[in-house]
């Protein structure tokens, strides 16, 4: 069952999702991850940390660190499991609270840059090596453009058997309407990613929880 479906549980949990999506506890990073901040769904975190683990990425790309928390938590599934590195890439420095953060971590990377610049993925590629297996969270500017950008660069870097993961596809109406984030966004980006390039596929068994941030937004590399 796809998540469009337009079952009656559909409705229920829609009506939920814009009621905590604009809740306090979402909006102002009030969520956090050992004490750091991170704008994550915590049923997300758990499918993503499902996700880790059954697929054992040794590298995980994270575009968007703004304060690390979502780095942080990668990071911890990390460390149980005894492998992998992350590289989280933001344009802004900590000074405007988001953006790189100070935050320490042996298996986190933090790289200022625009994740889509062409030196910037010319970095990240020469920093995989050959035996990495590759997962990636698109998580940085939500513009359709900037996203379908992302999708284009960073697909290609992910092994096959593993994700990439867009977040915020739950923005143009999916079911959230953010007047701060307005046009089409990372959800449109996806659907024209995915007409195209037929190496990944949605799997739709990660909706399994009814809210997602990422709504169609976990592709998996055939
Ligand atoms: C939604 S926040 C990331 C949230 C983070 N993943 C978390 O869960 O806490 C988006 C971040 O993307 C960064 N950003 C915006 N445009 C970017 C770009 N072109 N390249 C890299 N980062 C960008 C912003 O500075 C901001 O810190």
């Amino acid at each position: 069952m796809s998540y469009d479906d337009n079952f009656p549980e559909r409705l229920i949990a829609d009506a939920f999702h814009v009621l905590y999506y604009h809740s306090s506890v979402w909006n102002f990073g009030n969520t956090k991850w050992l004490g750091i901040g991170l704008f994550m769904n915590p049923f997300d975190m758990w499918v993503k940390q499902e996700i880790i683990f059954e697929t054992k990425p040794t590298l995980i790309l994270e575009t968007g660190s703004a304060m690390g928390g979502s780095a942080l938590f990668y990071a911890t599934v990390l460390d149980q499991m005894g492998q992998g590195k992350i590289i989280s890439v933001d344009i802004q420095d900590e000074k405007s609270g988001m953006g790189i953060p100070k935050l320490k971590h042996k298996r986190i990377t933090f790289l200022k840059g625009n994740s889509v610049d062409l030196a910037m993925i010319k970095k990240l590629k020469s920093m995989i090596k050959a035996s990495d297996r590759v997962m990636v969270f698109l998580d940085s500017d939500h513009s359709m453009e900037h996203v379908a950008r992302e999708l284009k660069a960073y697909g290609p870097m992910v092994t096959p058997g593993c994700y990439m993961v867009v977040d915020d596809t739950n923005l143009g109406g999916h079911p959230v309407v953010n007047p701060t984030v307005p046009g089409p966004g990372p959800f449109a980006a996806v659907m024209e990613y995915l007409a195209k390039e037929k190496s990944f596929e949605i799997d739709q068994s990660r909706h399994k929880f009814y809210m997602t941030w990422c709504v169609n937004g976990f592709l998996r590399k055939k």
